[in-house]
């Protein structure tokens, strides 16, 4: 049975150790399900989702949808061009009419920080059921991201099993633009919870010193932390220093529009100091998989010969995780909150 306990989505802070299991066992059912011929499910027959996402976006929003089409669940999905966004409704509002519509989920993303929680906490107060997930918000959280990473490495370590155990004690580099990244902030609450100690690396305008106590404190709103004993977190300036003993390497999309901002003085000179090649893995030690969440910034986080290595390089396979990952968030989310108790899916299949 069951033990989520999640309305909403908004963040990994408030996960346990039993939260990201349930989530992993789940996804490895969901991928190994087969991906031709019969591959619908009717566990979210009736239910609606929407994607409501006022930022761009290729991976999160497509396999969301996908996902929900699996799973038999009606879709719709927005655009802020060519919505009543653009006539002045408000956020609020358009969650609204979506609700009236009987929207069971709203996949929300947006560039500013906390607009997923305000319309949870909206809803809630409305006195709504729709449930919120966030598709990741401005610098804050992108949960669904930090779930298939872990996954993905999960099923690296251990690819018939992956469970948290595989994580335990694993040293996971997290390179790049660490202070703009919301998905480095789920993945520092994702692989700490399962064990993994994290070493951050970059340069002190794109990862300031106390990132290092990032997950010290309890999560934001809870009075402890749901997660008996974290892995440790580590700042490393130099990636010569961060890369011996590393089992996996992560690295991060560089947000060309900050350079506006005179975060770093050069490309040229990013790449040179914190690019991933396949030279540089070698200071590993071992051959470790390469991960970035896309979408990659060819010849700069990472050599184009790298990224197109799919020996080491898992974007392809991050990409392909996010389908059953997203299928098992949205099976937690809807499928669990029926009135008749909710058996795990026997994944009979119906014709699509
Ligand atoms: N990783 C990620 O969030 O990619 P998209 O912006 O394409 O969804």
């Amino acid at each position: 049975m069951s033990g989520w306990s999640h309305r909403h989505l908004l963040d990994l802070a408030s996960f346990s150790r039993e939260d990201f299991a349930e989530i992993l066992e789940l996804a490895q059912r969901f991928r190994s399900l087969p991906v031709t011929g019969v591959r619908k499910l009717p566990v979210l027959q009736g239910r609606l989702v929407v994607t409501l996402f006022f930022e761009p976006s290729t991976r999160t929003r497509n396999s969301f949808e996908l996902a929900a089409k699996r799973l038999s669940a009606d879709v719709m999905s927005f655009s802020p061009s060519s919505s009543s966004l653009s006539k002045g409704e408000s956020v609020l509002d358009t969650a609204r009419a979506y609700v009236a519509m009987g929207a069971d989920v709203l996949v929300v993303r947006h560039k500013s920080t906390s607009v997923p929680q305000q319309l949870a906490a909206d809803l809630d107060q409305l006195g709504k059921r729709t449930m919120i997930l966030n598709g990741g918000d401005g610098l804050h959280s992108h949960p669904s991201q930090g779930l298939l990473d872990l996954f993905t490495l999960a099923r690296h370590f251990n690819a018939q099993h992956p469970m948290l155990d595989v994580l335990d004690g694993k040293k996971v580099v997290i390179v790049g633009d660490i202070l703009h990244s919301r998905v480095a902030r789920s993945n520092l609450w994702a692989l700490t919870a399962c064990g993994a100690d994290v070493v951050l690396c970059g340069p002190p305008s794109l990862l300031p010193d106390d990132f290092s106590a990032f997950v010290d404190a309890p999560p934001p709103g809870l009075s402890c932390d749901p997660v008996m004993q974290r892995g440790r977190v580590t700042v490393e300036r130099r990636l010569e220093q961060a890369l011996p003993g590393a089992d996996a390497v992560m690295t991060l999309r560089l947000q060309k529009e900050r350079m506006a901002q005179q975060l770093l003085t050069s490309l040229e000179r990013y790449h040179r100091d914190y690019g991933v090649s396949h030279a540089r893995l070698q200071l590993c030690g071992r051959e470790v998989p390469v991960l970035h969440p896309g979408p990659v910034n060819r010849g700069i986080e990472m050599t184009s010969a790298l990224l197109d290595d799919p020996s080491i390089c898992l974007v392809e396979e991050q990409i392909r995780n996010g389908i059953p990952v997203r299928m098992a968030l949205l099976y937690l989310m809807t499928a669990t909150k029926s009135a008749a108790e909710p058996s795990l899916p026997s994944f009979a299949p119906i014709s699509s």
